[in-house]
């Protein structure tokens, strides 16, 4: 029985699954775990059964790779099925993760026993699925519709803790689980404590008005989702329906989902943030330099963000900083974030406390002799940033890696300027640090391998996506948005207005718009980056300077009360006609005549705009696979994860119809802007995909 292995410990049995890197209920495990089942009861001298798992984790779900194929028997509601029915009592011994499949399994088993550390999760929903093998129609019926409808739809996993406050597991075992799970089992017979099956509880509801009431929640937490609304359906059918009943229209509703193109998507999603880990060309064994302590220089808000990475993580951090008031606005500000969580419970004062103690605060550059690794956050300006590398390149340690988040200056550039190019490497956190997934590290000309590999490895420790970006201008991320950029501002230009362009981003999936981002980020933050890339725009967009007037207006954005918007003290937005007013004159004074401008025409020069920069991105081996793209987009720029990233979404609505969409807006726009990338039109005329390269 490959994947399942079956002993026994004097009257009982054990199923031992071991099916690694995370037991996934392959073919061999389904077949593995019925047969154990059906020897168990077979086997007179056998009075009750455990299942455990080998390796690091308990069954953490059906096998994702398996998905969208026809699956050999058994399947997986018939195993479940099997597990529930068995005739003599049936222990699920949890350790890591029980998810998805894995929990669905244990919840089948009659008892659930678990070592302090686990963790208990179904996350199908975040596959753009719903649990299909009884999920939904087991845990509500064991622990309550409310807290079942919570796990399911938001598809987080919650501690052993936790599972056995609201009922989840029986016990939890302190030392070996193995040991543990046969004295509890002992017990239960020894008792003669009656089978309990979760099949048949009661699944009961107190405020029948929750489903629609949560499917209204969820509506606007996860917008544009289908399978949070579809997962609210399922648990409802556990109400409405008795267990075989509902679990046959629960995977019908599951396999509808997994047919769709938001799973496909959503699934994508999920390997490729794990493809990107691995670098191609960089072996997975090179060897890490250790990094035990970290510095940052440059307490603003992106430098106050990136210390709070690591000091989550554990990590003590020097934080240098001009002068005294600014760190100490940098320490308030940490302060201020992390006692909200004390506020709403979900962090102790205690634990407030010892993170801020691992900051050390200095003005003193030379605080940075001992730290691994240092993290440069200071004002976006070259030439300050080359000072700043000249002298972490004299204050560190041999082999300290120095490292700039700098969003788009030539990191080459300040590798020369410290004098160590093979240690500089760039670290582009998002704003706001603490709070983005995305780390996107950028690998010089001279960065050393395991300087590479160290950072790409870091990104796993403070709970970021690492994705390895090449130099150039804006990296993988603000490249591609520099070019949506440009298309809202000519179509400003040319017809639309800001509100248009925002809600046709906005119904693409983006929570906001680019001009709702632009006041809230601040016009003049826009306005200093706009003056910094100066030479490298084009001779229209330096004509396309409504930033600029903005700017001169004073209207900065929601901080001044006004922007593209105007806001109210509560800062709510309203679409301001003297900006359209601002617009038309624009548009006059540069000799455009306004048109209307169809959403569909601005979805695609916004989006594919994007797309045919991918291209180039990828043609240069800024990227090295499209993958490294996508999860640039869905963990830094909010692309909406159903859509599965915008090199995904091209291969979807097939390059060829993007390569004649770009042909149109060439002649229309201008070569200079809409040329089809090489790549991209050599995969379009193949009828081939990016992923297909
Ligand atoms: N199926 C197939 N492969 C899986 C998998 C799964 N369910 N879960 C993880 N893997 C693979 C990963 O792709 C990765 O492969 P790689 O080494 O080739 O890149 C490897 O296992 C290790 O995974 P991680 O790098 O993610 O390892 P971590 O230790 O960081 O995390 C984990 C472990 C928490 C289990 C995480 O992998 C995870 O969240 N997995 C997905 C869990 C999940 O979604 N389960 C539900 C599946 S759907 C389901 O069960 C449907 C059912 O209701 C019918």
């Amino acid at each position: 029985m490959a994947g399942v292995t079956f002993t026994k410990q004097g009257h009982i049995g054990i199923a031992t699954v071991d099916n690694p890197p995370v037991n996934a209920l392959g073919h061999a495990v389904r077949a593995g775990l019925t047969a154990a089942v059906a020897q168990a009861d077979a086997d007179p001298e056998i009075k009750a059964l455990i299942l455990i798992c080998a390796g690091r984790t308990f069954i953490a779900g059906a096998d994702i790779r398996e998905f969208g194929r026809p699956l050999e028997p058994p399947l997986l509601n018939t195993l479940v099925a099997d597990l529930e029915a068995s005739t003599k009592p049936f222990v699920a011994a949890i350790h890591g993760t029980a998810l998805g499949g894995g929990l669905e399994v244990a919840l089948a088993c009659h008892f659930r026993v678990a070592v302090p550390s686990a963790r208990l999760g179904l996350p199908e929903v975040k596959l753009g699925i719903l649990p299909g093998a009884g999920g939904t129609q087991r845990l509500p019926r064991l622990i309550g519709v409310d807290a079942a409808l919570t796990m399911i739809t938001e598809g987080n996993d919650i501690p052993a803790s936790k599972a056995q406050a609201i009922g989840l597991i029986d016990a939890i075992i302190e030392g070996d689980l193995l040991a543990g799970a046969i004295a509890f089992t002992e017990k239960l017979l020894a008792d003669g404590t009656p089978i309990r099956r979760t099949g048949s509880l009661t699944a009961k509801v107190e405020n029948p008005a929750i489903f629609e009431e949560t499917k209204a929640a969820l509506a606007k937490k996860q917008r544009g989702f289908l399978a949070p609304q579809k997962c609210v359906d399922a648990v409802k059918l556990a109400v409405d329906y008795p267990l075989e009943e509902g679990s046959k229209r629960e995977y019908a509703l599951c396999i509808d989902l997994m047919q769709g193109a938001q799973s496909k998507a959503q699934r994508h999603a999920f390997f490729a943030e794990r493809e990107v880990a691995k670098v191609p060309g960089l072996p997975e064994d090179t060897k890490l330099r250790d990094v035990k302590s970290v510095g940052v220089a440059g307490p603003g808000a992106m430098g106050t963000g990136i210390a709070m990475c690591f000091i989550n993580a554990g990590l003590p951090v020097v934080l240098v900083g001009l002068d005294q008031p600014t760190l100490d606005k940098s320490l308030g500000t940490m302060r201020k974030i992390y006692g909200g969580n004390v506020a709403k419970g979900t962090m102790t004062q205690e634990a407030l406390d010892a993170r801020l103690a691992l900051i050390k605060p200095t003005t003193d550059y030379a605080e940075l002799k001992d730290v691994d690794l240092v993290i440069e956050a200071v004002f976006e300006d070259m030439a300050v940033k080359k000072q700043v590398f000249a002298k972490l390149g004299k204050v560190t340690k041999p082999g300290s890696i120095l490292a700039t988040n700098t969003s788009y200056l030539d990191i080459d550039a300040l590798a020369e300027a410290s004098g160590r190019p093979t240690d500089v490497v760039g670290m582009h956190f998002f704003n706001p640090a603490n709070v983005m997934r995305l780390l996107e590290n950028v690998r010089g000309a001279k960065t050393a391998s395991d300087v590479l590999a160290t950072v790409m490895k870091i990104g796993k420790t403070i709970k970021k996506v690492s994705v390895l970006s090449g130099v150039c201008d804006g990296f993988i991320g603000n490249r591609m948005l520099a070019k949506r950029s440009r298309e809202g501002m000519f179509m400003l230009e040319e017809g639309a207005t800001p509100w248009q362009i925002d809600k046709v981003l906005y119904d693409f999936g983006f929570a906001m718009g680019p001009y709702q981002v632009a006041d809230l980020a601040g016009i003049d933050v826009q306005y200093a980056a706009r003056k910094a890339r100066w030479d490298k725009l084009s001779e229209r967009e330096h004509k396309a300077n409504l930033v600029d007037q903005l700017f001169e207006l004073g209207r900065y954005g929601q901080k001044t009360g006004a922007g593209y918007y105007t806001y109210d003290d509560k800062r709510k937005a309203t679409p301001d006609p003297a900006i359209e007013a601002l617009i038309a004159q624009h548009s006059a004074a540069r000799g455009i005549t306004r048109r209307p401008i169809g959403d569909t025409e601005i979805r695609e020069r916004l989006i594919y705009a994007m797309i045919n920069e991918g291209a180039k991105i990828l043609e240069e081996g800024i990227a090295a696979r499209p993958h490294d793209i996508d999860i640039v987009w869905l963990t830094g720029f909010g692309f909406p994860v159903y859509l599965g990233g915008p090199m995904f979404y091209a291969d979807q609505i097939g390059l060829k119809t993007i390569y004649d969409a770009l042909l149109k807006y060439k002649d229309q726009v201008g070569a200079e802007f809409f040329t089809p990338a090489p790549l991209l039109e050599r995969l379009a005329l193949a009828g081939k995909g990016f992923y297909d390269k």
